[in-house]
């Protein structure tokens, strides 16, 4: 397997404080392949997806070097990495609600958005978003398009987002915790779509959650973050039935039982205990 995502030696720090924040992350995706970041809150999960995507506030500062399919994003002019933004690297963030502009109805951002990475006509777009909307269960996709994101409930935001990224067909999709919004039965909905989107698409998936049940369903490697720090790393089998750094073990024992409801209700691949 080839890779898709590289990161070597990524330093984040606060300009202001100089503070060093995440001190030096190294860590891979394979084409096609999921990768799931766990961790404490406040423990630098969200920092590091950013960082890939250079999108941290401008107070924060980062150095190392992001490989994406070959190349070197952190050296990219701001143009070429907005290029990249959307249309290879797909961001599917934790509040649907704030990824949309409140303003006007959704198939107005799903047109700009689409329209600015390909010359595709409305009716293309309206099509192809048609077609991706159904895929991942919504049933009226015109009403969707027509409907203000405050008209929608957030497990169909997330889901829309999905289904933009199916249309945009990016390279990697990062999901900073994309279900964490969400009551129990929208959070498994979403769940399955990130599967049939990996499944069917091939993409990588870099997927940040509190939820280990859901990491066990999707991930194949966990990486373990704790003050900035990868404290452990390794296949998602492994680190779930033979945790060695202590902090994992924790993690492991104490949310397991959080997440018995939920791996009940997730079936097959969920936790041991369902
Ligand atoms: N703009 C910023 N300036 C300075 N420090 C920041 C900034 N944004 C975040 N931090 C700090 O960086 C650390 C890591 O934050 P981050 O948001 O990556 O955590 P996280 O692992 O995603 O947590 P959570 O699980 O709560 O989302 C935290 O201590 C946070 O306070
Ligand atoms: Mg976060």
């Amino acid at each position: 397997m080839t890779t898709c995502l590289e990161v070597k030696q990524l330093k984040i720090w606060d300009a202001h404080t100089g503070l060093a924040i995440i001190p030096a992350s190294s860590f891979e995706v394979k084409r096609g392949s999921c990768v799931a970041i766990v961790g404490e809150s406040g423990s630098g999960k969200s920092l590091t997806c950013r960082a890939v995507m250079r999108l941290n506030k401008a107070n924060l500062r980062q150095s190392g070097d992001i490989v994406f399919n070959g190349i070197n994003l952190s050296g990219l002019p701001e143009k070429e990495m907005r290029k990249r933004r959307g249309k290879q690297i797909c961001m599917i963030l934790q509040n649907g609600m704030r990824a949309f502009d409140p303003s006007c109805v959704v198939g107005v951002h799903l047109k700009e958005t689409l329209a600015g990475h390909f010359g595709w006509s409305r009716d293309e777009i309206t099509a192809k978003m048609k077609a991706a909307m159904e895929s991942v269960m919504l049933n009226d996709p015109i009403a969707v398009m027509n409907a203000y994101p405050h008209q929608l409930s957030g497990g169909m935001l997330q889901r829309v987002m999905i289904a933009l990224a199916i249309v945009l067909e990016p390279d990697l999709v990062i999901a900073d915790e994309p279900t964490t919004a969400l009551d129990t039965i929208s959070q498994y909905e979403v769940v399955e779509q990130f599967v049939r989107l990996r499944n069917n698409m091939g993409c990588a998936i870099l997927y940040i959650s509190h939820d280990l049940g859901i990491v066990r369903k999707l991930a194949d490697e966990v990486l373990v973050m704790k003050e900035g720090e990868i404290v452990e790393r390794g296949p998602a089998p492994v680190i779930f039935s033979e945790p060695s750094h202590e902090y994992t073990r924790c993690l492991v024992s104490s949310k397991l039982s959080l997440n018995h409801h939920f791996t009940k209700i997730m079936g097959g691949g969920g936790c041991a205990e369902s």
